[in-house]
């Protein structure tokens, strides 16, 4: 077997390594550092000085290096777009459910070489913005041949791909919403779990009740696959716990989380990662999530980007961040954690969002002196070079 190539990525001003074992803070910040690759994984990441030889050479000028983002809820499967619902939104109309019936409309009508086409741009844009792992979500295809397309496409994009088929009742179930549950526990979802790692449901009032949810979501599990939720986004609501209650990997929005979600989400026997989405509260005037109150309480917070045609139609996870530190007082050390660290825990992966040996080398060169410049220049492209799995994918 031959070694593989490697690479030293030499003078990093600033290394975030989120591992604390090699350097200071939650965030393993090491200043002067520089970062070995060897085929796809960190061979190693240290202080410069001590760096071991490689093939070949990368001047980091200074610049500071991070783990990828670790982007763990995106629906890019879709057709169509709603501009005109996001601007009738900012003159005043309220964000309901209902609108995903729009998309899914334009998505049953699109070839699936369209919707991998679409896929595919959008998964592009957000790497080039530093996301080196997307989750893909089908979710507005809603019969069983539009759900079993798009989480297939999905699958081509991601290892991370979920089965959301409970994302809304279908027009032509609205009379028979239980009906609708049957399917997506029977057939659809025997059609869709070869092609998913995830089962995820919208519990939430306009969507699925808790009985409902906890019926998608144990059928999900019962199939092998891993459980995450959409949760307390439009009100207060049963997400948050049923997440909890079902050992769910995530839920995500948690915009209105009451003492009780907040304690059960902290309590340190608790598996289930609180995912806030600050692009969807921005995008649908939503008050942000109490960040703080999480945080402050222990529970474990990732922050991701939910792009997607309806709620939040942003790939930016450097916006998000800026969101998180200016709206909802996350400090950009946790900010930054949440979006690599905390996706990772929010995927149950240990090979990413972080960079220590034998990790992924999926990191992400900034043109900036140190990561508290995602937040302090909001809306400025500052990402000079993205590697997946060690191969240089953008810059
Ligand atoms: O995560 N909340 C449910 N699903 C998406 C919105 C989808 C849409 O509006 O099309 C979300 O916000
Ligand atoms: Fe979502």
């Amino acid at each position: 077997m031959s070694t593989p190539q490697s690479l030293l990525i030499d003078d990093i001003g600033v290394l975030v390594t989120n591992d604390p074992a090699l350097g200071d803070g939650p965030s393993g910040r090491i200043e002067g550092a520089a970062l070995v690759l060897a085929g796809a994984r960190i061979a190693w990441a240290g202080p410069r000085a001590q760096a071991p030889a490689a093939d070949a050479r990368v001047d980091a000028a200074g610049r500071c290096v991070i783990p990828g983002f670790v982007d763990s809820h995106s629906h890019i499967v879709f057709a169509g777009d709603r501009s005109e619902e996001f601007a009738a939104r900012m003159s005043g109309r309220r964000y309901e459910a209902g609108g995903i019936r729009t998309t899914v409309a334009a998505t049953r009508a699109a070839s699936e070489a369209e919707l991998l086409a679409n896929a595919v741009r959008l998964l592009r844009e957000a790497r080039s913005q530093g996301t080196t792992t997307l989750e893909v979500k089908s979710g507005y295809g809603l019969s069983v041949a539009d759900e079993e397309r798009a989480v297939r496409v999905a699958a081509r994009l991601t290892e991370e791909a979920t089965f959301l088929g409970a994302h809304v009742v279908p027009p032509e179930y609205a009379d028979d919403p239980a009906g609708y549950v049957d399917l997506v526990t029977g057939a659809m979802l025997d059609a869709c779990a070869p092609h998913a790692r995830w089962i995820d449901v919208f519990c939430e009032r306009g969507a699925f009740d808790a009985d409902a949810a906890r019926r998608v979501l144990t059928a999900g599990l019962e199939r092998g696959l891993l459980a995450r939720v959409h949760g307390n986004q439009l009100g207060p609501g049963p997400g948050a716990r049923l997440a909890v209650e079902l050992g769910a990997a995530s839920v995500d929005h948690c915009t209105h989380l009451d003492a009780d979600d907040v304690a059960a989400l902290a309590d340190p026997a608790c598996g289930t990662v609180a995912t806030l989405l600050p692009g969807v509260d921005f995008a649908t005037r939503q008050p942000y999530p109490d960040a703080r109150a999480l945080l402050d309480a222990g529970a474990t917070v990732a922050l991701a980007g939910d792009c997607n045609p309806g709620s939040c139609y942003t790939s930016s996870i450097a916006f998000c961040i800026a969101l998180a530190v200016r709206e909802m007082r996350m400090t950009p050390e946790e900010a930054l954690w949440g979006a690599t660290a905390g996706g990772a825990r929010a995927l149950r992966r240990t090979d990413i969002g972080h960079l220590a040996a034998g990790a992924r080398a999926d990191l992400v060169l900034l043109d900036a002196p140190n990561p508290v410049y995602l937040a302090y220049r909001p809306g400025v492209p500052q990402v000079a070079a993205v590697w997946k799995d060690g191969a240089l994918v953008s810059g």
